[in-house]
């Protein structure tokens, strides 16, 4: 069992729409033999001329549960690509496949640096302290010079960065990368099938370098590599990788996914310093991936949107142990056992029976409505596992009933809904109405009409003006009972009964925070 364990990668590829995450998806499933042909992974990325229609998003979406994880088997090693969604309005979806992720590779265009939701998706991988790769891709066009851009990398990402390999030139000039890593030279032919043709060099000063690109490019590279030398720590990989595996270097790679270019050296690398599953924090104690029993947790839901079928997908990390088809598992939050003949796993696109999964896998239960986000398996012990946050959203509305015939209806509808993670809900302490926060205005629509082609209920939307929720607390009891008296009206709970402040600007926050510092206010919903 140990090492089935030890040979499962289990990460997330993120990056901003557009950066080729999809064409790096593909290329690595064509590495692993996954697929045989370009072109056959479906981007889930949301078509632009479609993000008012989410009629059209779902469709899309129906595609991405296929894809929502791809297993394939590398050089020995068992690799489990968790996608996320493109769309910035499910960004809630991509955190929380992030807590399911042993480590992240970001994309990143040459062109474009770093843009507003990589960096907000690096967030929570420097607070879960997830291991980081980069890619930067579309080294054959024009973009940034590379030192700016890690300077770019490690102002934005707050990550300090390595490279493990260095272009030569770019854009139509793009010569290829000397590959640090491995001290070689790839050489660049543009081709969407081209094959690197690698050449061993004995070192960066040897002659071969000359005689393969020329004494000034060779003269320039020199230059740069001692830079890189001088002023980037020790490459992350020497000894156990520590830097890399504590979450506190990247290592950097550059290279054309389309043109299959850099790839191959980006997933030799990978495989080899990428961590196995890793010992995983419960409420209780500590699960150790290789020595524990089964024990796994839900970390997200996909519903199916066709009224007739309404069953789900709960896809399960398991975090330890071993998954046997037909073996009895403990539903913790129903303290109950329960068996499953129809677990799926996900390999090379298809869906298929599990009869066997191990720490660091996912797995599609089939569900009726018995797991929300967050709930845990186990072999018989009682655990609750930790970091599956709430963030705290950005778009707030009064979600009003309107149809008064079907009160019930709808309470039902927003409760399931709000277990499965679409959205969160506050409810207003000063008058009783109910909010619901999203990080995206997709999510609105969603909900009104999942509420009324699911549970026949309707709703209607009354704007909010908030800045953010956070969740507040504080040691002294007294602080808090005065803090809610003072700001009675901004008051709510979540719906775990939390106090959460509604803060309607920046201002209001920053005034609160001075005023009250025996209270902290925090973004996520784990603290
Ligand atoms: P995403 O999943 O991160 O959103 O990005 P995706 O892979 O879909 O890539 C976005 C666009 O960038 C695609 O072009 C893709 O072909 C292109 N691309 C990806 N890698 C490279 C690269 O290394 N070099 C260059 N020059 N382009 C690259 P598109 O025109 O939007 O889509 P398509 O019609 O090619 O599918």
């Amino acid at each position: 069992m140990k090492t089935e364990i030890q040979k499962r990668r289990t990460f997330a590829i993120i990056s901003h729409p557009d950066a080729g995450k999809t064409t790096l998806t593909e290329k690595l499933l064509l590495f692993g033999g996954a697929i045989h042909v370009a072109g056959a992974v479906k981007s889930n990325k949301i078509k632009k001329t479609a993000t008012s229609d989410w009629m059209e998003i779902e469709k899309q979406r129906g595609i991405s549960v296929a894809t929502s994880v791809m297993g394939f088997d590398y050089e020995g090693y068992k690799i489990n690509i968790l996608d996320t969604p493109g769309h910035q309005d499910f960004a809630e979806d991509t955190y929380r496949t992030l807590t399911a992720v042993d480590s992240v590779i970001i994309v990143v265009d040459i062109a474009k640096g770093v843009e507003a939701q990589t960096r907000k998706l690096m967030e929570v991988c420097r607070m879960r302290k997830t291991p980081v790769m980069i890619f930067v891709n579309k080294m054959d066009r024009d973009g940034k010079d590379p030192f700016d851009l890690l300077d770019e990398l490690e102002e934005e990402l707050q990550i300090r960065v390595r490279p493990l390999s260095w272009p030569i030139e770019m854009g139509a000039k793009f010569k290829g990368v000397y590959n640090l890593y491995e001290e070689k030279l790839d050489l660049y032919t543009p081709s969407k099938q081209a094959i690197t043709e690698s050449v061993k060099i004995n070192g960066v000063n040897s002659p071969e370098l000359d005689a393969q690109i020329g004494t000034a490019l060779a003269a320039k590279l020199r230059e740069d590599i001692e830079l890189i030398n001088g002023v980037y720590p020790e490459a992350p990989l020497r000894g156990d990788g520590g830097l890399y595996l504590a979450g506190d270097v990247a290592p950097v790679f550059f290279g054309s996914a389309l043109n299959n270019f850099g790839v191959k050296e980006l997933l030799d690398c990978f495989v080899r310093i990428a961590p196995s599953p890793r010992p995983v924090v419960a409420e209780e104690r500590t699960v150790d991936p290789e020595n524990d029993p089964f024990s796994g947790f839900i970390f997200k839901i996909h519903a199916n949107m066709d009224p007739n079928h309404r069953s789900c997908i709960a896809f399960l990390k398991i975090c330890s142990g071993k998954f046997e088809r037909n073996s009895n598992y403990k539903h913790v939050r129903f303290d109950k056992l329960m068996k499953f003949s129809q677990a799926t796993a996900f390999m090379a696109q298809k869906k298929e029976t599990v009869d066997e999964a191990y720490a660091g896998d996912i797995i599609g239960l089939p569900d009726t409505g018995n797991f929300k986000i967050g709930d845990t398996l186990t072999a018989g012990e009682v655990l609750h596992f930790k970091g599956l946050p709430s963030f705290s959203p950005e778009m707030f509305k009064y979600i009003e009933n309107a149809d008064p015939m079907k009160t019930k209806q709808l309470t039902k509808g927003i409760d399931q809904l709000m277990d499965e993670g679409v959205a969160q809900l506050f409810t207003n302490q000063f008058n009783g109405r109910k909010i619901i926060g999203t990080v995206g205005q997709l999510q609105f629509e969603v909900i009104q009409y999942r509420l009324l082609h699911e549970y026949g209920a309707q709703c209607r939307w009354e704007p909010l003006h908030l800045y953010k929720a956070c969740w507040i607390e504080s040691d002294s009891p007294e602080a808090i009972a005065d803090f809610k008296k003072r700001k009675y009206q901004y008051m709510a709970t979540d719906k775990q009964g939390r106090d959460v402040f509604l803060a309607d600007s920046n201002y209001v926050l920053q005034m609160a925070q001075q005023d009250f510092p025996a209270i902290k206010f925090h973004f996520s919903s784990e603290f």
